[in-house]
């Protein structure tokens, strides 16, 4: 008996992993050139996938929807092989390594949205007053005066 994943051709079409990734042709273009995906040529030069470029493509997903930038997803990803499809101990790795910048988005949208609290109706702006204009006054640590605008 076949699996759904052994019906599926060896080599995809960009249309054909599109179709079934949900991804859009044009950002399957894109991936490929920042190097998140790799395509070999036919003899008709157009391009084929390996069918394990489906599981890449939903990792990438899944990565971009936690807020992963782009360029964190690729440089992740640089580090496996593109001729094997993605283990779990793969994703294991990299989940291991989004989980820490995870936390620290979390921790600071949090942080920025207590603050958020102090700001509604206020309005001010304040470079001494206001957290989000100046977090933690960093600016003050550079010294007094126009910090932003002198050299
Ligand atoms: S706008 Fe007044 S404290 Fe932020």
């Amino acid at each position: 008996m076949r699996t759904p994943e052994q019906k599926i051709p060896f080599e995809l079409s960009v249309g054909e992993v599109a179709a079934r990734s949900g991804i859009a042709v044009s950002t399957l273009h894109f991936y490929e050139t920042k190097g998140l995906i790799r395509s070999n040529r036919n003899r008709g030069n157009q391009r084929r996938y390996p069918r394990s470029i489906l599981r890449r493509v939903a990792v990438i997903k899944i990565a971009q929807k936690t807020g992963i930038p782009l360029s964190e997803i690729a440089d992740a990803l640089s580090t496996l092989p593109h001729d094997r499809p993605l283990a779990a101990d793969d994703w294991h790795a990299l989940s291991l390594r989004w989980r820490k910048a995870l936390d620290e988005r979390i921790t600071r949208l949090t942080a920025l949205r207590d603050q958020l609290e102090g700001c509604i109706g206020c309005g001010c702006l304040s470079m001494q007053e206001c957290p989000l204009r100046n977090p933690y006054d960093a600016l003050g640590r550079d010294g007094s005066g126009a910090r932003l605008i002198e050299p």
